[in-house]
């Protein structure tokens, strides 16, 4: 069995014989609330396998890089290794969740231009909310680093966004994670899924997404094939 390097909350990072390739196993556990909540979702880690490549490989294609090789086995994807940019990157079209909180809006409250927002990837700190500036002075990333998030987020938000529409689904919001390649490049990583994003129904508002975990909606597993059947029409 080869070397494990890391275990997060849904995924395990496996050793290859290549220093700069990783294998990513996808797990079904599921957390919300930073870990206090946890349980798991049958099969979740094959879902999200399936749909983070489906969605890399549709950025890759629109010019966005990024670090997934091949998808290996249903649960398994080969991967560049690269050094995480230790911040959470949330694009918001919409106003859901925390936003909504925040702000006092109703949850769809539509935002007149997108919003990206940084947080601090600390799971004691509970991922505080930072600002550009942070990223500089706590050397999370540099001045241009940040900027190439920016600038990236609102890519991908534009790709992702006008594809989901195309199969009735409406992007909410979404958090992405970079990271920082063998040649100093920026590129995507981790994971793109209904896990780490929000994703309605364009006609009812129907949420299939984690939210249905996070709040007790049931009907999750159905929510994840749900969007696999949007994207790939299978
Ligand atoms: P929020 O409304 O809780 O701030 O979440 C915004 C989006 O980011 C939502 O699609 C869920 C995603 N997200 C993560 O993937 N991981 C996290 O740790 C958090 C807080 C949010």
């Amino acid at each position: 069995m080869a070397n494990m390097l890391y275990e997060g909350k849904a995924k395990k990072i496996f050793e290859t014989d290549n220093p700069n390739e990783v294998v990513i196993y996808y797990k079904d556990d599921a957390t919300a609330g930073n870990g206090a909540k946890k349980g798991t979702i049958v099969d979740k880690g094959i879902m999200n396998n399936t749909i983070t490549s489906f969605f890399f490989d549709l950025l890759g294609k629109n010019g966005i890089p990024h670090h997934q090789i091949e998808k290996l086995s249903d649960r398994e994807a080969l991967c560049k290794k690269v050094t995480i940019i230790p911040m959470e990157v949330v694009t918001r079209n919409i106003a859901a969740g925390s936003l909504a909180t925040k702000m006092g809006v109703e949850e769809g409250y539509v935002l007149a231009r997108p919003i990206v927002e940084f947080y601090y990837k600390d799971d004691a700190l509970n991922d505080p909310m930072i600002n550009a500036d942070y990223a500089e002075a706590f050397k999370l990333a540099t001045d241009a680093q940040v900027a190439e998030l920016k600038a990236m987020a609102l890519k991908i938000n534009d790709i992702l966004k006008a594809f989901l529409a195309e199969r009735k689904v409406r992007l909410i919001d979404f958090k992405l994670e970079f990271g920082v390649d063998k040649d100093g490049k920026v590129i995507l990583a981790d994971e793109i899924t209904p896990d780490t994003s929000r994703l309605w129904d364009w006609d009812t508002n129907e949420k299939l997404d984690k939210d249905r975990f996070r709040r007790d909606l049931g009907n999750i597993e159905e929510a994840y094939q749900e969007i696999i059947k949007r994207l790939t029409g299978k």
